[in-house]
C-alpha cells in the first residue's frame, strides 16, 4: 500500500520504497485475544510461537486479580515521576521484594526495559567513560551508548578474547555490558569470564537479563544464578517484566551508591511518569509465582518443551542455534523466503512472525520461535510436524 499524503517528503517515500523492495516492511498484527498460545487474529485461532511470555503469566488469573485489586486500592495512573510524587507503596514493595530475591542492596523501577538501559548507560558512561559491548546486544543498549555520547566499541559475539583486546586498548575505564540471554539467538553470554575481565581492568560490569530472569537458574533468578554471579561480581543487573514476568516495565538491581547515583543522573528514570501502581501490584504477584512451586513447575515444563523441540529439529536440514533457552531461532537467511515460510506456517495454524534486518544482521532473517510453559505437548507436536513438513518439502 502506498502512502497517500501529498505532503510526504521525498526522502520518506524513498526510504519506505527501499524497505518494500527488500521485503523489510513491518506492521503490527492485531491480536483479538489475550497473550496466550491460542492467539485470535481476524476471527481465526492460531498457535502462537513468537511471544516472550515464556512462563505463560501474561494472562494468569492471579496477575489479573492483583492488577484489579491494585487499581481499586491505588488507582491506575502513577500520576508523576518517582521523585515528584509518583512513587507509591506497590512500587516500593516491588523494589524491596526484587532486591531481596536477587540479593542486591537496592532496586529501581523503570517504565520499560528500553528506558532502563537508556537510563543506566547514559548515567554511567560518557565522553570519558567508554562502553564496550557484545555485537549482538539489544538495540536499547546501543541506543543507550548514543544517549551517553560515550565512545562505543563492540566485540565479537560471545568472544571474551575479543572483549579483552578492546578493554586493553582503551585509555580509560568504562562500562562493559552484555545481554545475559541474547534476544534473537537465545544463547547465553560467557558471564563469569566477562565479570572477571571487567574486574581485572577495573571496569563497571552490567548484564541485561531480560530473557533469562524468571525462566532459568535457581528459583528463576536467571543467568546470574546459572553462572554463579552475585551482587559483587555483577554490580549492575537489568531485568524486564515484559517477558517471563508477563507484565511490563523493568528494573535495575544494584548497590546503594549506584542507586543513589542513578536516582540523580538517569534521565529516563527522572523525567517520566512512574509505571502504573496496578502494574506494580500485578508484577509483585508474578514474582510470587516465579518464586513458588508453580513457578518451578512452569520452568520445568518449559525445559521439557525446549528439549523436545531441539530433538525434533536436529533431524531437519536447518541451522539450529546453540540455545538451551525458550528462544529457538531457525535461521533462514533470505528475507522473502523467511516471510514465505512464516506464511506457510500460518496456513497450518501456526503464528511465528518473520524476524528480519535491522532487528537481526543482514542475511540472517529467521523464524524466532519462542516456547512457553503454557504451550501443551500437543502444541509442540503440531509445531514440529508443521516445520518438518515445510522445511523438508522440495518447493
Ligand atoms: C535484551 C533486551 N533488553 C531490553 C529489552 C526492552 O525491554 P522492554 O520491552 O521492557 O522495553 C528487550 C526487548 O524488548 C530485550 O530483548
Amino acid at each position: 500500500m502506498k502512502p497517500v499524503s501529498n505532503n510526504t517528503p521525498e526522502w520518506m517515500l524513498a526510504s519506505l520504497q527501499e524497505r518494500r523492495q527488500q521485503d523489510l516492511m513491518r506492521r503490527p498484527v492485531v491480536l483479538d485475544s489475550p497473550q496466550r498460545p491460542n492467539a485470535r487474529i481476524n476471527g481465526q485461532e492460531y498457535k502462537a510461537f513468537c511471544s516472550n511470555d515464556y512462563l505463560g503469566l501474561a494472562n494468569h488469573p492471579a496477575l489479573v486479580d492483583a492488577m484489579h485489586e491494585g487499581a481499586l486500592q491505588y488507582g491506575v495512573g502513577g500520576g508523576a515521576s518517582h521523585l515528584v510524587c509518583g512513587h507509591l507503596k506497590p512500587h516500593q514493595q516491588l523494589e524491596e521484594a526484587l532486591a531481596d530475591w536477587l540479593g542486591y542492596d537496592r532496586v529501581m523501577l523503570f517504565s520499560t526495559g528500553y528506558m532502563a538501559n537508556l537510563g543506566v548507560l547514559s548515567a554511567l558512561a560518557g565522553k570519558q567513560r567508554p562502553i564496550i559491548q557484545d555485537k549482538l546486544n539489544h538495540a536499547s543498549l546501543i541506543d543507550g551508548a548514543l544517549l551517553a555520547q560515550a565512545p562505543l566499541r563492540r566485540y565479537l559475539h560471545g568472544d571474551v578474547a575479543s572483549a579483552e583486546k578492546l578493554l586493553s586498548k582503551s585509555p580509560e575505564a568504562g562500562l562493559l555490558v552484555t545481554d545475559g540471554v541474547f534476544s534473537m539467538d537465545g544463547d547465553l553470554a560467557p558471564l563469569a569470564d566477562l565479570s572477571r575481565l571487567a574486574s581485572d581492568h577495573s571496569w563497571m560490569f552490567m548484564v541485561d537479563d531480560a530473557h533469562g530472569l524468571g525462566c532459568m537458574g535457581e528459583n528463576g533468578k536467571g543467568s546470574l544464578s546459572l553462572t554463579g554471579l552475585n551482587s559483587t561480581s555483577l554490580p549492575i543487573l537489568v531485568g524486564t517484566f515484559g517477558k517471563a514476568f508477563g507484565t511490563s516495565g523493568a528494573f535495575v538491581a544494584t548497590s546503594h551508591d549506584y542507586a543513589d547515583y542513578l536516582t540523580q543522573f538517569a534521565r529516563p528514570y527522572i523525567y517520566t511518569t512512574s509505571m502504573s501502581p496496578a502494574m506494580a501490584c500485578a508484577t509483585l504477584a508474578s514474582l510470587q509465582i516465579i518464586q513458588s512451586d508453580e513457578g518451578q513447575e512452569r520452568r520445568d515444563k518449559l525445559a521439557r518443551h525446549i528439549q523436545y523441540f531441539r530433538r525434533r529439529m536436529q533431524a531437519l536440514p536447518i541451522r539450529l542455534m546453540p540455545s538451551d533457552t525458550a528462544i529457538q531461532p531457525i535461521i533462514i537467511g533470505d528475507n522473502r523466503l523467511t516471510l514465505e515460510i512464516s506464511e506457510r506456517l500460518r496456513q497450518l495454524g501456526i503464528w511465528c512472525t518473520a524476524i528480519r534486518p535491522p532487528t537481526v544482521p543482514v542475511g540472517s532473517a529467521r523464524l524466532r520461535i519462542t516456547l512457553s510453559a503454557d504451550h501443551s505437548d500437543g502444541d509442540l507436536v503440531l509445531l514440529c510436524d508443521s516445520l518438518e513438513q515445510i522445511l523438508t518439502s522440495e518447493e
